[in-house]
Order: structure tokens, then sequence, then C-alpha cells
């Protein structure tokens, strides 16, 4: 069995071959071939914040593989943590009924203290600001899938940097692949952590750090937009000041290349303007179809299958 913790505990071939499956996967979707790979398992998914896609795409592949799932999808209230139970004593009892625990919470790091304590996989499904790896595999899936390859490529990060957790577990993935260039736009408040600056200049990656989209979007392949994260923020009137600083708009477009694609790991609230969805550079709705996939190859890896 293999915790999924972090972005940063795969090497590239980790990643070939969780990219391989997933494409296997989403070939064989609909077949009865793969209806039994996970027969008498019970996959749990404990998430402690909201969640629509994550949730519901990991519980579709655990059915799909021919699992079954156990689920609480306000665990914060609805689990006896809401009662002072530790996370630790949590991931015990989870184990006693499980094969497999998929956690969201809103707390950096706590999925590696349930692994600490599990006997079963532990799969990260967001944990604050920190780490949300599946999205990143998912989000590399879709470059793959939609741009033939992942390197060669120009790749903003727009919209809330600070914050982004799909973003700290994606850029990791890409930086294993070579000559790929990457423009942070954001307003000050929101920019990428200075730590991560650090690293990619010590690295000698190419950056650029901007706070408009105008000027790089005709160099861009990928345009990966973020939600401005409320529940981070100290307060609300930090908040309601950025919350609407950066917005992808329809006119925009015009100055995007024919085969760029334009991300975002959804939901997206105000940051992408509605009449953006019907181009079809917009790929965030086949993003999120692919977690399907990616989810269902990252079970059986987490399973040792
Ligand atoms: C993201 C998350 O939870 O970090 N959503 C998701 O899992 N697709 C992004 C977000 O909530 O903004």
């Amino acid at each position: 069995m293999k915790h999924i913790l972090s972005a940063n505990q795969f090497n590239k071939n980790d990643l070939e071959k969780i990219l391989k499956r997933a494409s296997v996967m989403e070939k064989q979707c609909k077949s009865d071939k793969i209806k039994k790979l996970l027969i008498n398992k019970i996959v749990a998914c404990i998430f402690f914040e909201p969640s629509t896609r994550t949730r519901l795409s990991f519980e579709t592949a655990a059915l799909k593989l021919g699992a079954q799932v156990i689920s609480t999808e306000n665990a914060m209230e609805n689990s006896s943590v809401y009662k002072g139970e530790t996370i630790e004593d949590m991931t015990r009892m989870l184990c006693c009924y499980a094969d497999a625990i998929v956690i969201r919470h809103p707390k950096t790091g706590i999925t590696e203290i349930a692994s600490k304590v599990s006997t079963k996989p532990i799969i990260n499904a967001g944990d604050g600001a920190n780490q949300h790896p599946t999205q990143g595999f998912l989000d590399l899936y879709t470059i793959k899938k939609e741009h033939g390859r992942l390197d060669n490529l120009t790749i903003a990060f727009g919209g809330d940097l600070l914050y982004s957790r799909t973003l700290r577990s994606l850029l990791p993935f890409l930086r294993f692949y070579k000559n790929n260039k990457f423009y942070f736009i954001s307003p000050k408040e929101l920019e990428l952590p200075r730590e991560f600056i650090k690293e990619l200049k010590n690295d000698g990656v190419f950056f650029e750090e901007l706070r408009s989209l105008e000027n790089a979007l005709p160099k861009l392949d990928v345009l990966y937009m973020t939600r401005v994260q409320k529940e981070r923020f100290a307060n609300n009137s930090d908040y309601e000041k950025v919350k609407n600083l950066f917005i992808l708009k329809f006119k925009h477009l015009k100055n995007l290349k024919k085969n760029a694609i334009i991300m975002h790991p959804l939901p997206k609230i105000n940051e992408i303007e509605k009449d953006v969805d019907n181009d079809p550079r917009a790929a965030y709705f086949r993003q999120a179809q692919n977690g399907l996939y990616v989810r269902m190859a990252l079970l059986l890896y987490a399973l040792g299958l």
C-alpha cells in the first residue's frame, strides 16, 4: 500500500506510470474489464471541507472499480471529531472498516498525521492551502491529453497564488519536464509565497511574476486560473478587497493562441466570465472529467494493485 500525501513524494517515473494507468482507465471506463479490480474493497471518503468534484469523482472511481464506499461529507459536524476526537483516533477507527481512506481537511499536514497511525493507504484530497496531489495528477493528465506533451510549454498560473493548493501540487510535477516557462500572474496580495520563488530561482527555472494578464496571453499554451480562496482569509474584509481584482474576460480570448487551453480546478466564481465557457479552449470541464480516470488509477496505485 502507498499513501498519497504530497506531490513532492513522487518522481518522474511514478508520474509516467500513473498517467499511463489513467489513460487505460479512460479507455476501459465503461467496459467489464475493470469492474472487479477493487471487489471486496471499501473506500472511505471523509471530508471536513466542502467538495463536489473531488469526493464524487473518488466515489465514482471506487464504484466503477467494484469497490464500495463509506462517506462523511460534512465531517467537521457529522463525525466524532466534532466531539473532540483526534484525527489519529478517527484514522485508527477507519482502518477497522475501510481499505483506503480519502481525507480532506482545512489544516495543513493533517493527512500526514493520519498516515503515521494508519495501516491503510491515506489519500490527501486537500489539506488547507498546502497540497492537493490528486488534483495535480489530473491537471497533468489534462495538459498531456490536450497538448500531447508536458515539456516546452508556456504556462501561466493566474489568480490566488498565495493559497492555491492545486498550484502547489501541479508545479512540482511540471518541473520534471524540460523547457517549461512559467508566468505567475496575480495581485500583490495574492502572489506566490517567496519560498517558492527562491526555489525556482535557485533551480534556474524560467519564470516571471506579472500583475495583469494582457501581456502574457499571446505567449501561453496553458492558462491555469484559480479561485480566490475565501476560506483561507483571516478576515472577510481582506477577501472583499481582492476577490474581484483578477478576472479572465471574454474579450481577452482574442489574444490567446488558437490551441491554448484554459484550465481551472473548479469551482469558479467570478474569475472567469461566463461567456468563456463556450470557447473550445475552455478545458476546465474536460479537466474535471479526467479526474475520474486519474482517481481510478490513483486508488489502484494506493492499494498496490
Ligand atoms: C480545489 C480545492 O479544493 O483546492 N477544488 C477542487 O478540488 N477541484 C480548488 C478550489 O476549491 O478553489
